[in-house]
């Protein structure tokens, strides 16, 4: 059955999330406040680099089943449903700043004169849905007739459209029948693919959201320490990884020790949990997330201080090859990146440092020179740093970058060259954790 569906907020998730909508078959609108956005996305084009996204815009828009506004007076009686797509990102104090949600809901709400579901999609702490429904009921000329109901998104950067399509598991958090049953006719076509579904409550649909994020956050952080020990002890942390990964309980993804994580979502997700922890006084969840967050931050320093130890403790005016930009690979996306904090430290300790990503672009700063390929970053470097684990950084020729630098010193910091090739052709291949 062919749904009215509006999205709310058109970033990575409401974007995706329309894109997708309109891929299942449903009339779609997405509705976003930045007018440069919603054209670009009225004319098929996407704002962001993420696979798959393009094509399918590119399709709905071009058949009319999906179109984008500003205007929420064109979508608030029209839909069945509405899904909130809004970012959450931190507030000054770790905790999540709502307002975008809020500023969407005051838009919407004193619009809806006819009963109304509205969906939340983003990441919050548990307790904003209700709050969210009580905002909207207050405003809202049809009052209690409006719902509220949460169905958060598992979506990962660089396979969001995948993920959409294909989502490995949904969950409906809603309070009555009939908002189960618009859930399930809006994702009919995954539901018919035998897509496992969670059926619960609100607080628990937000808390498995945060759950789950903070089980990946901790997973990293684990064997992030893990390789600590590794180095100490003289072990290998991928065999060991490798190792653990085949116990099926416990399983191999996520256990890629290197510089731990970063991007829009772990961080700031994991933050708002321990916040929210300590609010319901739940002191040993946010503990737990304090010593994750801990790892996660030491294996950015320590990368540093290994780079200035490899150049002698000194690295004024020294030039130094930074390969990867983006939080991950596959991403244009510099939130919260990894690779960032290390170019940064080493710039604030005086070096000179010239970065090379294949998507990212960093806006024009002063503190480092941005260059367009593997090999203007490294000529004259006197060490590479390989930050982001991009495909291509695998498959460099060591003998030819050899010839360019000016010392053939690389850190891995993501564990993942090939380092008896490095050897083979005179460099030192610095791997936090593995046996050389
Ligand atoms: C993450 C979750 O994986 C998604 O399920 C979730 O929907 C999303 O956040 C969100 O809340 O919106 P994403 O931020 O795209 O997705 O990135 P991940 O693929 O989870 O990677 C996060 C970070 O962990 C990256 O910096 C990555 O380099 C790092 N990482 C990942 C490791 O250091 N080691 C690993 O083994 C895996």
């Amino acid at each position: 059955m062919t749904l009215r569906i509006s999205v709310i907020g058109t970033n990575y998730l409401g974007a995706t999330h329309a894109a997708g909508m309109a891929e299942f078959g449903h009339q779609v609108v997405g509705v976003d406040i930045d007018p440069a956005r919603v054209a670009t996305l009225a004319a098929g084009r996407s704002h962001i680099y993420e696979v798959g996204l393009e094509p399918l815009l590119a399709r709905h828009t071009r058949s009319g089943r999906l179109r984008f506004t500003t205007d929420y007076a064109e979508i608030a009686d029209w839909a069945d449903v509405h899904f909130l797509g809004l970012g959450t990102p931190s507030a000054p104090d770790g905790s999540a700043d709502l307002s975008q949600l809020h500023s969407a809901v005051d838009a919407l709400a004193p619009l809806l004169t006819r009963p109304t579901l509205v969906v939340g999609k983003s990441t919050v702490p548990v307790g904003t849905a209700l709050a969210l429904q009580e905002r909207l009921r207050v405003q809202a000329p049809i009052g209690d007739g409006v719902e509220v109901a949460w169905n958060p998104e598992f979506l990962r950067e660089g396979f969001a459209v995948e993920d959409t399509l294909r989502p490995d598991r949904l969950v409906f958090g809603t309070q009555s029948a009939r908002a189960l049953e618009i859930l399930e006719q809006v994702y009919a076509i995954p539901l018919t693919e035998a897509t496992p579904v969670v059926r619960c409550d609100l607080a628990t649909a937000e808390l498995i959201k945060t759950a789950a994020n903070a089980f990946l956050a901790t997973k990293i952080s684990f064997i992030n320490a893990m390789a600590q020990m590794c180095q100490a002890a003289g072990g290998d942390v991928v065999l060991l990884a490798d190792a653990l990964g085949y116990d099926k309980r416990i399983g191999r993804d996520f256990l890629n020790a290197g510089l731990g994580f970063g991007g829009g979502c772990l961080p700031k997700d994991i933050r708002a949990l321990a916040v929210r922890a300590d609010e319901l006084e739940v002191g040993v969840l946010s503990q737990l997330v304090e010593a994750v967050e801990a790892i996660n931050d030491g294996q950015r320093n320590e990368l540093a201080e290994l780079a200035i130890e490899q150049l002698g403790g000194e690295v004024t005016g020294v030039r130094i090859a930074v390969l990867g930009a983006a939080f991950k690979p596959g991403t244009d996306d510099t939130r919260n990146s990894p690779a960032l904090t290390v170019a940064e430290r080493l710039h604030a300790a005086g070096a000179e440092v010239l970065i090379y990503d294949p998507q990212a672009k960093l806006p024009p700063r002063d503190n480092f020179v941005q260059v367009g390929s593997v090999e203007e970053a490294v000529a004259g470097a006197e060490i590479v740093l390989h930050l982001t684990e991009w495909p291509e950084f695998r498959y460099l020729d060591p003998h030819a970058l050899g010839e360019l630098a000016k010392n053939k010193i690389i850190i891995d910091g993501r564990l993942k060259l090939h380092a008896p090739s490095w050897r083979d052709a005179g460099w030192k291949v610095v791997q936090i954790g593995r046996a050389s």
